[in-house]
């Protein structure tokens, strides 16, 4: 290990300290029987998939909110996915090891977190009166093999795709006033509590790459990339817009083409791509499917 190297149980120790002091019950913290405000958008304008599209010039306002409701519905139920499958990965990470580590302690504060905020993300559907969205029948199938696949470096990998870029666009934006106050509130716990599971797939995805060998780390590379697709595809599926009372076609061409939403995903997808390129996690053959996702540059 080298000396730069946060030390394992220390970084799980700190992390555990975090979440004694800041941690939320939704249950409790959120006022789930407050009146939804009508006027005020579910996902910041900006950031709906067609802002700026011809089809978006041709929607009333109503209809807008109504396809930001879609896309948030859309977006929380691609979170329960991911977070269903995160919380198997943690579980299994702590299957084989010391029970009394610092490190395993950690990973079940995280699956405690990632239940609850599941929990949130369903009962949030619900009070928006959304239906949930389930994912294209491929990855609904390659989501149940996912947990027993994903092992070392690529598990934090996908890890990292699925909560930083997220985290970095729900940062941006729950302080904004004209989005509901309910997705506001949602938003908040979610960010602070994610920001500790950002530190803790960080630091051992570093530790675990200084012993692992060639073919493991161009897995990583390869779900790494495969990640981003997922995300720039699941961020318009087809369906939200179609709920929304659009041409679902013509709505998904549209928004790959739309500026605003390539520069939402650039932007978002930033930060992970920086340390996954400091970390070398980006490169090879795979590069290609970063491109075409939209994430990189
Ligand atoms: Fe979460
Ligand atoms: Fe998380």
């Amino acid at each position: 290990m080298s000396p730069s190297t946060p030390n394992r149980e220390a970084t799980a120790q700190r992390l555990l300290t975090s979440s004694a002091k800041l941690s939320y019950d939704p249950e409790i913290d959120i006022d789930w029987d407050a009146p939804l405000a009508e006027d005020k958008f579910y996902v910041p304008e900006h950031l709906v998939t067609l802002y700026g599209t011809p089809m978006w010039a041709a929607m009333d306002q109503r209809q807008r909110i109504e396809l930001s409701k879609q896309e948030l519905v859309n977006t929380v139920s691609v979170g329960i996915w991911f977070e269903t499958i995160l919380m198997q990965l943690l579980l299994r990470l702590t299957y084989h090891r010391d029970p009394t580590s610092r490190h395993v302690h950690y990973a079940f504060a995280e699956v405690a977190d990632e239940c609850r905020h599941s929990t949130m993300f369903g009962r949030l559907i619900e009070r928006v009166d959304g239906r949930p969205y389930r994912q294209p029948f491929v990855w609904h199938r390659i989501g149940q093999v996912l947990p027993l696949v994903l092992t070392g470096p690529s598990m934090w990998v996908a890890t990292l795709m699925g909560e930083e870029v997220f985290d970095v666009l729900q940062r941006d934006t729950m302080r904004d006033e004209r989005l509901q106050p309910l997705v506001q509130a949602v938003m908040r716990i979610h960010v602070t509590e994610e920001a500790r599971h950002v530190r803790y797939a960080r630091a051992d995805l570093v530790r675990r790459l200084e012993r692992t060998n060639r073919a493991s780390k161009e897995f990583a590379r390869f779900v790494g990339a495969q990640g981003a697709m997922l995300l720039a595809t699941a961020l318009t599926n087809p369906s939200q817009y179609k709920r929304a009372g659009l041409d679902p076609r013509e709505a998904r061409r549209q928004a790959w083409a739309n500026p605003h939403h390539r520069e939402a995903k650039r932007h978002g997808a930033e930060r992970v791509v920086r340390f996954l390129s400091e970390q070398d996690l980006i490169g090879g053959p795979t590069v290609r499917l970063w491109r075409r996702s939209g994430l990189l540059d």
